[in-house]
């Protein structure tokens, strides 16, 4: 049997009624750039959200970016990003000339350790971004109460959490700017790169629906700096359709992700994703970790079961073998391996089974039977 790791040509399949008009409607109106699909779009999505403004942009990288440009982020502050995230939480740091300041993750959501932020703020500090990773929110409000302590700003990177909740909130309201990924592997993925940035702030979206387009407030009239960061007119058809179906397939990642714990969390060599008691999960990724019974041997053992599955058809991933701070294109921040244990750890011990909404219970039951053969009781 084979287990792809995503497959989007299924899901394709699945709405191609509704998609492919849409993208004509797009052309035959040539609406490639921003326009009525985009709007439409940003108006359902920021309602999905419960958040007042949705502004969408190209990518979720430059959402990053735009929500601490728009905060007014600048050479010279620094910004606390967790150690366990995809790089381009940092770039939303780096862009901005600002200087990405890591903090470990817990071992039980894998999110930022809100216990360990404080001792990483400082005078230039300036905004925490909360990242709500593999699709689990962070405990927000442990961080918005140092956040309001310090006088700085808390964001959210949502590119991994679409609809997601904290506390029965969804995220993407629950700070004072949020980013989103559409890429096209998200739990909500356009058809090319996309992006959002949401807030409950006028003022803010006001600056990012600025900064996207230019800096300008009507053409050619440029009131601040700006930059190239627009949403095609056919992302937002296609998003605008799929927005439509993620409450249904939110349910099918919940139901793979509860049908996998079932079936391995009695393993004892593998310790299942924990799903916060504040936290809605919606599973963007399900990582488990691999323990060999000896620490040293761990991520051997996580290697030869990628490989093991790999033989008999099924398709893993790895979030993320490389901690950031031990990348080397932060080799100057000074920071070195052992600084950060818990994210450490995962970086070796954690494995991505296949997750996507259309995963058969067969799929599931293969992917679980080769885990447990490969370790024998
Ligand atoms: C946590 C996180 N932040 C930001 C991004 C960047 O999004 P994009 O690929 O749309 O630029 C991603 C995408 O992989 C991500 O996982």
């Amino acid at each position: 049997m084979q287990v792809p790791f995503l497959d989007l040509k299924v899901q394709y399949q699945s709405i191609k009624q509704e998609i492919d008009p849409a993208i004509q409607n797009v052309i035959d109106n040539a609406a490639f750039i921003l326009g009525k699909s985009v709007a439409d779009f940003e108006s359902d999505f920021a309602k999905a959200h419960n958040v007042k403004y949705c502004c969408g942009v190209s990518s979720g990288t430059d959402a990053n970016h735009l929500v601490l440009w728009a905060l007014g982020l600048k050479p010279g502050d620094e910004v606390i990003i967790p150690a366990n995230t995809f790089i381009a939480t940092a770039w939303g740091a780096t862009l901005c000339g600002a200087k990405p300041v890591f903090v470990d993750c817990e071992s039980g959501s894998y999110n930022i350790d809100p216990s360990k932020v404080e001792k990483a703020i400082t005078k230039k500090t300036e905004a925490i971004v909360a990242v709500h990773l593999y699709g689990q929110p962070a405990d927000m409000d442990p961080l918005n109460e140092i956040a309001i302590k310090h006088n700085i700003y808390l964001v959210e990177d949502c590119a991994q959490s679409h609809l997601a909740e904290y506390k029965g909130k969804k995220v993407g309201g629950l700070s004072e700017a949020a980013s989103f990924s559409y890429y096209p592997g998200k739990n909500l993925g356009a058809y090319g790169e996309g992006g959002a940035v949401t807030t409950n702030n006028p003022e803010i979206a006001q600056k990012v629906k600025m900064i996207r387009d230019h800096g300008a407030v009507q053409k050619y009239n440029h009131e601040i700096f700006g930059h190239n960061y627009r949403m095609e007119g056919i992302q937002g058809a296609v998003l605008g359709v799929k927005l439509k179906h993620l409450d249904k397939w939110t349910d099918g990642r919940r139901r793979v992700a509860a049908k996998y714990r079932e079936l391995l969390r009695d393993l004892k060599n593998i310790k299942v994703p924990v799903e916060m008691p504040y936290a809605k999960h919606v599973y963007h990724l399900y990582v488990i970790q691999v323990r060999s019974g000896d620490k040293q041997n761990d991520n051997q053992k996580r290697d030869a079961l990628q490989k093991y599955l790999g033989d008999n058809g099924i398709s893993t991933g790895l979030h993320y073998p490389i901690p950031l701070h031990v990348q080397p294109c932060f080799r100057d921040l000074n920071y070195k391996k052992g600084d950060f244990p818990v994210t450490e750890q995962l970086a070796e011990t954690g494995l991505s089974l296949p997750m996507y909404p259309e995963l058969k219970d067969e799929q599931i039951e293969y992917v679980c039977s080769k885990i447990k053969e490969f370790f024998p009781a």
